[in-house]
């Protein structure tokens, strides 16, 4: 492995001792109660949260309980109110961690390079995915340990983007993590482990579901523009989302390809459309998928999703191979029917919370100098998702590299965006008319 660049001196020296060398506390008051803060030494990781909304606050929470020794200093987000609420749950939950004084939340467009400026060692990137190919760049040219949500781009130059991005971090000697949870939890490691080593020979077939129902949504106020409506309520918006295959239903693409070692198929066809929400508050996104992706020696992989009010759920993934299947559901029900049946078995010690546990291993690598790097399997799993959308909205069969290199730009360049700003809604894709590009 290369060198951190020397910038990271103090990076360096961080990772080489040990994180158990705990920083002494003194007392001050937080919501009226005595409260320990934890005292900064030169082994404190200095975390910055980019996006302060569900998930970059969970992020920012585990990120702190990560390692004795991991402070939060610095928070940005777009509207002031997302983040002082973010501020506020962070402190009820790990007080003495969380250190950002007012100079340190910044609110707007730029408030991320803000982040960026400031002294922290490792920043969460938990916008909505539309930023992230400018957010990653301009966190790894920072020097900056990184754990960035999926999905890592909406379109296919922003994954061309993150591809040169990770490699970047990579020379730099960056840990990049992402946001693919499910890879980090225990049933799933001890299952696809097996499957991988051929419990169920070769695999012929994955079935893969996100079927789920409606989600949130932010009734527009009086005063909030037509762009702030749109920023808030960003998963209608495939500018934005990437649409829910993207944005969600990638977690199961991303279980497909993981079982079948992560290699790339050859073609996908799809279907998809928007029949429950056809409203104009629910911008332009489809609200069902079904995807065939094609591999070598007819091996292939089939995607259900839907965000449906009122429709049966289901979030699982059915293996087969030429030996045996594997089912695994929701609820942690995890079987291998093979050369020997396994079934996981629900034990509390053996249980783990997969989104702690992503954070556990980012800065226990950190802390070792051997930086755990995810930059090709999420920008991989990402283009999966974009791929399926695009097979769907268009009605063609499509190539990975047809796919890869297609020009179509959903997201705007970072410097485009503005409260003013005027990015053109597509019209809601119709297959057959819809075209390639
Ligand atoms: N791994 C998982 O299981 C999981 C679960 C939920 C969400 N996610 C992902 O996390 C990301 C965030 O989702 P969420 O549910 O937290 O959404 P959210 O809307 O709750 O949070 C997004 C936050 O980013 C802020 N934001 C928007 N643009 C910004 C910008 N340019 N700079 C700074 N802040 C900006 C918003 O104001 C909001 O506070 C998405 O990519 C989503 O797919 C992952």
């Amino acid at each position: 492995m290369k060198k951190p660049a020397s910038s990271n001196s103090r990076r360096e020296f961080v990772k080489k001792t040990s994180g158990a060398l705990l920083a002494s506390t003194i007392s001050v008051n937080v919501f009226g109660k005595e409260v320990h803060k934890h005292r900064f030494n030169s082994d404190t990781l200095k975390v910055g949260l980019i996006g302060c909304g569900g998930r970059g606050t969970g992020a920012a929470l585990q990120a702190t309980k990560a390692d004795p020794n991991v402070v939060l200093t610095a928070m940005a987000d777009i509207f002031p109110d997302r983040l002082e609420q973010s501020y506020q749950n962070l402190l009820k939950e790990n007080a003495s961690k969380i250190q950002v004084d007012k100079d340190h939340m910044f609110i707007g467009f730029d408030g991320y390079k803000k982040v960026l400026e400031s002294d922290v060692d490792v920043v969460i990137l938990a916008t909505p995915p539309s930023f992230r190919p400018g957010h990653l760049a301009d966190s790894v040219a920072a020097g900056k340990h990184i754990f960035c949500e999926k999905p890592v781009a909406v379109d296919a130059p922003g994954i061309r983007s993150v591809l040169e991005t990770a490699k970047k971090a990579k020379e730099k000697g960056l840990a990049l993590m992402s946001g693919f949870c499910w890879r980090h939890d225990n049933p799933k490691i001890e299952t696809y482990d097996r499957i991988l080593d051929g419990a169920i020979g070769d695999v012929l077939s994955i079935y893969n579901t996100y079927n789920t129902g409606a989600l949130w949504y932010h009734e527009p106020k009086p005063e909030w523009s037509k762009v702030e409506t749109t920023l808030r309520n960003w998963l209608y918006y495939n500018w934005l989302s990437g649409d829910h295959i993207v944005e969600q239903a990638v977690h199961s693409v991303d279980l497909m390809s993981w079982a079948l070692g992560d290699v790339l198929p050859l073609t996908a066809t799809a279907t998809g459309g928007r029949q429950s929400r056809t409203e104009e508050q629910w911008g332009n996104v489809f609200d069902h998928f079904a995807v065939v992706y094609e591999y070598a020696n007819g091996v292939k992989g089939y995607h259900f999703s839907r965000q449906q009010k009122g429709c049966s759920r289901a979030y699982g993934i059915e293996i087969m191979g030429d030996k045996g299947r594997c089912d695994i559901h929701v609820g942690n029900k995890h079987k291998v029917i093979g050369k020997k049946d396994w079934s996981w078995e629900d034990k509390k010690e053996e249980r783990n919370n997969m989104y702690q546990s992503e954070h556990d291993t980012l800065f226990a690598s950190i802390r070792a100098g051997k930086p755990f790097f995810d930059g090709i399997k999420m920008a991989n799993s990402t283009m999966l998702a974009i791929w399926g959308r695009m097979a769907a909205y268009t009605g063609q069969t499509i190539s990975w590299e047809e796919a890869l290199n297609s020009e179509e730009v959903l997201a705007p360049p970072l410097d485009d965006y503005s409260w003013d700003m005027q990015w053109p809604l597509k019209e809601v894709a119709r297959p057959g008319i819809t075209k390639f590009v």
